[in-house]
C-alpha cells in the first residue's frame, strides 16, 4: 500500500487530476471487505420514469424508433438544455458531454421521442395516483398494489411505513441468464461478464431499504431463490442483516423435476427466512406430511416419560436429594406419600403400612435419581402430573408430564377430559393425521407445487393471460402462516409481487382467522420479452397505452387481485373450482376484503404550492394512517378530519381541528401543515393523546423527496 501511494504521489507531480481519479478508485479498493462477498457496487443504476413528461434539466435517453428493437440505439444520457414548443409537438433540446475535455454534443428530439432517466443519486418526488379500487371488506384496511419501480416505492414508503412492516415476502429475479431481469433497462443474459455484481448491486440496495421498513423488534423477511443464486444471496443477507438470525429451508416446488443439461434435476428452491427480533416461526396444526410420524413426539398421544433420569447425570451421587420413596397404594396405584431423601449409603425406605415404597433403583439394582426433587413432585402431582404404571408382580414405575407436554394441555393442544382415579389428568387423542409442530428445515408438501397452484391456479382466474412462474399460492400462505399467525393486524410486504400471489396468500389468511392483515405489492410494469417483440412488429414501444396494458401489473397482478375478491374472471365469469387444503371453499366466493390500486407519479422537482400538489401526496398519508376508510384527497381551506387520521391545513383553524379530533376516537394521526415550529409545537400539546402529530411542511414536496444517495 505505502509503495502504491508514493507512486500516487509521483503522478501527482505530472498530472493532478489523474493522480485524483486514481486516489479516488485506490480508495474504494481500500474499502473492500477482505473476507465475504466482494462485489461492483458502484456499477451505476438507471430507471426510467415512463409517463414523467420532459422537462429543463431532466436527464433523457433516447426511446426506440416504432418498430425497431433498439440494438444499435444510442444508450447514453443526454441533459435537457430546453423544451420549445412547435405548434403541438414539444422538441426538447439536449446537451451532453462525453469526457470533461470534449466539446459538447447538441441533437433536438421530440419529446414524445424520449424518457426521462432518475441515476441512482438523483432525487425524485414521488406521489400516487389511485387507478381503481374493489371495496367488499366493509371498514376492513385495504391492501394496495402499487405499479412502480420497487427501488423508488420502497423509498416511498419509507414515509409510510418506516419501521413497521411486520413481514416481507419476495421472490426476486433468479438472475437464470434467460432474460429473467433487467438492469439499466437491458435485459441480463448468461453472457454478461457482471451479471451476478448486478443483480447483487440490485439486491443490496433494495435489501438496505427493506431492513429500514421491517420492525427490528419482531418481524421477518422471507426469500426465494434457486441454485443460480443462493449461495450469493445468502451471503448478502448475512452482510446486510449481520444482527438477524438466518435459515434456510429446501422446499419441493417441482415434484416432476426440470431436467439439468449434465446434472441431477432440479426439483426444489430455497427459502430464506431472515428473523428479526424476537420473531420465531409458531407452532402450527398441520397435516401429517410436515412432520415424520416416526419417534415419540408427533403421535397424537400426550407424552408420559419416566421420572427416573434417564442419559446424563443418572446416578444417585448426580443428585442425592433425589433418591427418595413414593409410596403408593398397590392395588388401586394411588400415590399415598412422598418421602424425605435417603441419607447417603441407605438403600430402603423405611415402611409405611398399606404402601409400597418406589425408590429410582434399576432391574440391575444400580442406583439412579428422580427428575423431580420431593417438593416439585408434590405440586405436580396435585396438577395431575404423576401415573403410576406396572404391577405388584412386575414392579412399578412412575410416569410424569413433562413441562412441555403440561403445557400442550394448557394450551388447548391437547384437550383435557377430566381426573382418572389415581388422579392424573386424562386427555383426549388427537387426530394422528394432524400434527402441531414447527416442522423442519426441510418441506416437501404437496401444495407447494409452483405448476398444480400456480401456473394451474391463475389460469383459472386469468385464462388466456400467461405469467411466468407464479408461485404456488399455497405456498406463500403456509410460508407466511407461520410468522403472522399471531398477529391478525399485520402488515405484509412484497416488493416483487409479481402475478400478485403474495396479496392472494393474505386475503387466504384473513379468510381463515377473520383477521385484518394488509399487503402490500409494489411491481413494475414489464412486458416479457416475447410480448415486447410482437409488439414492436406492430410499431409499439414502452409508454404506448397498447404497450403498456400488457405489463404484468395492468395485465396481470390488479386483474388477479381483483378477480380473487370477485370471484369473477376479467370477462365476468364465476372462477370454477374450489381452493384446496387448508380452508376449502370455491374460488367464486371471493374474500371480503378491499384493495386500492395505485401508479407512483414523478412530480415536478420545484416546490409546488401545497394546493396544487397534495392530491399527489394524499395517498401516502392515508396508507401511513393504516390505509383505512375515507381518504382525505383535496387541500381544502383550514381541516379535515376522516376516519383515522385529520390534516390541519390552516394553524388558524387549529381550535376547531382540536375539538373535531375529540369527537373521533378513532383518529389515530394528524398531519399539521406548517412551516412554524412553535405553532407545530402548540398544536403537538393540545392533540389527544393516542393521537401522533407528523408535520408537513408547506412546500409538500419537499417531504418527500428520495433518492438522494443518502443510503
Ligand atoms: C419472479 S417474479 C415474482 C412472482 C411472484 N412471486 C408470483 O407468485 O407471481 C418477479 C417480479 O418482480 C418484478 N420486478 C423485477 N424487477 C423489478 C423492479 N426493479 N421493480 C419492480 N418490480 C420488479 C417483475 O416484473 C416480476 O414480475
Amino acid at each position: 500500500m505505502s509503495r502504491l501511494s508514493e507512486l500516487l504521489r509521483q503522478v501527482e507531480r505530472e498530472d493532478q487530476q489523474l493522480a485524483a481519479d486514481l486516489r479516488r478508485e485506490f480508495d474504494l479498493l481500500r474499502k473492500r471487505r477482505a473476507f465475504g462477498l466482494n462485489f461492483e457496487r458502484h456499477v451505476p443504476e438507471t430507471v426510467e420514469l415512463p409517463g414523467r413528461p420532459v422537462r429543463r434539466g431532466d436527464k433523457v435517453r433516447f426511446l426506440p424508433d416504432r418498430g425497431a428493437d433498439g440494438k444499435d440505439l444510442d444508450r447514453g444520457l443526454w441533459t435537457v438544455a430546453r423544451v420549445r414548443r412547435e405548434g403541438k409537438v414539444r422538441v426538447a433540446e439536449l446537451v451532453r458531454r462525453v469526457s470533461q475535455d470534449a466539446e459538447p454534443e447538441t441533437v433536438e428530439r421530440d419529446c414524445e421521442d424520449l424518457v426521462v432517466v432518475a441515476e441512482f443519486r438523483d432525487p425524485i418526488y414521488p406521489g400516487l395516483k389511485s387507478t381503481g379500487k374493489v371495496e367488499r371488506g366493509g371498514e376492513k384496511p385495504f391492501h394496495t398494489v402499487i405499479k412502480s419501480e420497487n427501488y423508488h416505492a420502497l423509498q416511498a414508503l419509507l414515509y409510510t411505513h418506516e419501521g413497521k412492516i411486520d413481514a416481507i415476502y419476495i421472490d426476486p429475479p433468479y438472475n437464470t441468464g434467460a432474460k429473467d431481469w433487467k438492469y439499466n433497462n437491458d435485459y441480463v443474459d448468461g453472457e454478461d461478464a457482471y451479471r451476478h455484481s448486478k443483480w447483487l448491486a440490485m439486491m443490496e440496495r433494495r435489501l438496505k431499504l427493506a431492513k429500514r421498513l421491517l420492525n427490528s423488534d419482531n418481524s421477518v423477511l422471507i426469500v426465494t431463490i434457486d441454485e443460480k443464486e443462493h449461495l450469493r444471496l445468502g451471503l448478502l443477507l448475512e452482510q446486510v442483516f449481520p444482527e438477524a438470525r438466518i435459515q434456510i429451508i429446501s422446499a419441493l416446488i417441482n415434484p416432476a423435476a426440470v431436467a439439468r443439461v449434465g446434472g441431477f434435476g432440479r426439483s426444489d428452491e430455497y427459502i430464506f427466512f431472515v428473523l428479526l427480533g424476537k420473531s420465531a416461526p409458531c407452532k402450527l396444526r398441520l397435516d401429517r406430511e410436515w412432520v415424520s410420524g416416526k419417534g415419540r413426539t408427533h403421535t397424537g398421544k400426550i407424552r408420559w416419560d419416566l421420572l427416573r433420569r434417564s442419559g446424563t447425570n443418572t446416578e444417585r451421587a448426580h443428585s442425592p436429594g433425589c433418591f427418595y420413596p413414593i409410596y403408593i397404594d398397590p392395588n388401586t396405584k394411588v400415590v399415598k406419600k412422598v418421602g424425605e431423601p435417603l441419607p447417603p449409603g441407605e438403600s430402603e425406605a423405611p415402611a409405611e403400612s398399606g404402601a409400597v415404597a418406589i425408590l429410582p433403583i434399576r432391574q440391575d439394582q444400580s442406583e439412579g435419581n428422580w427428575q423431580w426433587s420431593p417438593k416439585t413432585f408434590r405440586d405436580r402431582h396435585k396438577q395431575g402430573r404423576v401415573k403410576i404404571g406396572g404391577n405388584k408382580k412386575r414392579g412399578f414405575t412412575v410416569y410424569i408430564l413433562k413441562p412441555g407436554e403440561y403445557k400442550k394441555i394448557q394450551s388447548g393442544e391437547f384437550k383435557e377430559l377430566g381426573r382418572a382415579p389415581d388422579g392424573s389428568i386424562q386427555v383426549e387423542e388427537n387426530d394422528p393425521n394432524v400434527v402441531s409442530a414447527i416442522p423442519g428445515s426441510q418441506w416437501k408438501i404437496a401444495s407447494h407445487d409452483a405448476t398444480q397452484y400456480g401456473s394451474r391456479l391463475l389460469s383459472k382466474i386469468l385464462s388466456a393471460r400467461k405469467f411466468p412462474f407464479p408461485k404456488s399460492l399455497y405456498a406463500v400462505e403456509d410460508a407466511l402462516r407461520f410468522f403472522v399467525a399471531d398477529k391478525p393486524d399485520a402488515v405484509i410486504l412484497d416488493f416483487f409481487s409479481g402475478s400478485g400471489t403474495t396479496c392472494h396468500a393474505v386475503m387466504r389468511l384473513n379468510k381463515q382467522d377473520g383477521g385484518r392483515r394488509q399487503c402490500i405489492s409494489v411491481t413494475n410494469n414489464e412486458v416479457s420479452a416475447d410480448e415486447q417483440k410482437a409488439l414492436r412488429e406492430k410499431g409499439l414501444r414502452p409508454d404506448d397505452p397498447d404497450w403498456e396494458a400488457l405489463g404484468i401489473c395492468d395485465y396481470i397482478t390488479q386483474p388477479r387481485i381483483k378477480a380473487a375478491i370477485t370471484g369473477k374472471t376479467p370477462e365476468g365469469e364465476p372462477i370454477k373450482g374450489d381452493y384446496k387444503f387448508t380452508g376449502e371453499f370455491p374460488m367464486a366466493d371471493g374474500f371480503e376484503e378491499n384493495v386500492e390500486f395505485f401508479t407512483l407519479t414523478y412530480e415536478a422537482p420545484r416546490p409546488v404550492a401545497h394546493h396544487r400538489s397534495f392530491h399527489a401526496i394524499a395517498p401516502l398519508l392515508w396508507l401511513r394512517a393504516g390505509a383505512q376508510g375515507r381518504r382525505i384527497d383535496q387541500a381544502v381551506e383550514g381541516f379535515n378530519v376522516a376516519g383515522t387520521y385529520g390534516v390541519l391545513f390552516d394553524l388558524d383553524t387549529a381550535e376547531g381541528f382540536l375539538s373535531a379530533l375529540q369527537s373521533a376516537p378513532s383518529v389515530r394521526m394528524a398531519f399539521i401543515v406548517t412551516d412554524d415550529d412553535r405553532g407545530f409545537a402548540a398544536v403537538c400539546r393540545d392533540l389527544p393523546p393516542e393521537v401522533e402529530a407528523v408535520r408537513l411542511y408547506a412546500s409538500y414536496l419537499t417531504n418527500f423527496t428520495i433518492n438522494t444517495g443518502r443510503d
